[in-house]
């Protein structure tokens, strides 16, 4: 059995021993079923593959400083897969079925949840697919949910460390009343044009604005966008972004450690007066952001200094880790433990 490396897994795949399945058929979903196959045989024909009748969730078990592995607001995730399902008129797993799921792969892949002390952690890849095979324009009957996992590092390579950013106006990656606030993977497929593009110049993601005004920040390519100014947490209110499971539990955090919190469009133009800015969600955990480039206004703005996260951001991010890490009470009933 080949050794993993803790300290440096990388943000990717990677095979595990299990995956687990349910099937939904004939109006209602069946029994949780155990795969060592890391393939799965659909026909040609499936709605997912043609229609994007598809839908994806991300979230992350954590080996504690108890030695307890727990997971973190896995209601929240089930509750959006729900919201995705419906956007698309897929068949909506209950919350209970994607709770069960999440701890029987869980269990089931003991061996790969990294232990403590290396700041990685067991991804969680739940996937609801369309199946029935159609070729006019409708939905599925079928329905498959997967869900695997993959020990990994952080999503950026920098780890908890300022990053470069790039605004993009050139491609959208969702549109208000479009799929934006759904997790759909049409939304990354239209996102990855952008990406590319800012990786080719240098920088780690990219920074979407709204796509009908092009006046305010909507998020980043794979998280959530915040800005810190006048013990104030800014974040943006926007018809087209994922609504952050991170986000929604930084405001709380934000609050409780007594900062304002303000959920509202942010203009382009407020850049220029945070004095942090960041990104988050489950990959990105908290990403300090050092710098932000606009090549087509020819802006940038930067923040505090290069190399090391600003106050606010690393308060917030020490506190938030330690309750996943179970260093700390978790006083708002966050995670849940699984046995393993
Ligand atoms: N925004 C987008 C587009 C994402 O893909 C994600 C990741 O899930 C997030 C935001 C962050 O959401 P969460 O904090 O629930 O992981
Ligand atoms: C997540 O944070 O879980 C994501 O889904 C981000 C990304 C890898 C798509």
């Amino acid at each position: 059995m080949q050794e993993i490396d803790w300290k440096n897994l990388p943000f990717g795949y990677a095979d595990t021993d299990y995956n687990v399945r349910c099937y939904y058929r004939n109006g209602s979903w069946g029994k949780i079923e155990v795969s060592s196959s890391n393939n799965i045989n659909i026909h040609m024909a499936a709605t997912c593959l043609h229609y994007g009748q598809e839908g994806f969730e991300g979230l992350k078990a954590y080996t504690g400083k108890d030695g307890k592995v727990r997971i973190f607001r896995c209601e929240e995730n089930a509750l959006r897969m729900q919201k995705t399902a419906e956007r698309v008129l897929m068949a909506a797993p209950p919350v209970e079925l994607f709770r069960e799921m999440v701890h029987k792969v869980v269990q089931l892949n003991a061996r790969f949840i990294p232990p403590y002390g290396h700041g990685a952690t067991l991804y969680i890849r739940p996937l609801l697919i369309g199946t029935s095979p159609e070729v006019g324009v409708k939905p599925s009957e079928e329905y498959l949910l997967i869900m695997f996992v993959v020990p990994v590092g952080p999503y950026f390579k920098e780890g908890f460390k300022p990053v470069d950013m790039m605004i993009c106006r050139d491609f959208d990656r969702a549109a208000p009343q479009g799929t934006g606030t759904v997790k759909v993977g049409g939304n990354y497929a239209a996102s990855l044009q952008s990406l590319a593009i800012a990786k080719k110049a240098g920088f780690s993601s990219t920074i979407y604005l709204d796509a009908k005004e092009k006046k305010y920040i909507d998020e980043c390519g794979p998280a959530n966008f915040f800005g810190i100014k006048n013990k104030t947490y800014i974040t943006p209110q926007s018809e087209s972004i994922l609504p952050s499971i991170t986000n929604k539990s930084l405001q709380q955090l934000a609050e409780h450690l007594g900062y304002k919190v303000e959920k509202r469009p942010v203009p382009f133009e407020e850049l220029a007066e945070f004095e942090e800015v960041a990104e988050c969600g489950t990959a990105a955990v908290i990403t300090p952001i050092r710098k932000i480039v606009d090549p087509i206004a020819n802006k940038t703005f930067t923040y505090g200094d290069p190399e090391t996260p600003g106050p606010v951001c690393t308060e917030l991010y020490n506190v938030y880790t330690a309750i996943q890490f179970g260093e700390t009470e978790d006083i708002f009933g966050w995670t849940e433990v699984v046995d393993v």
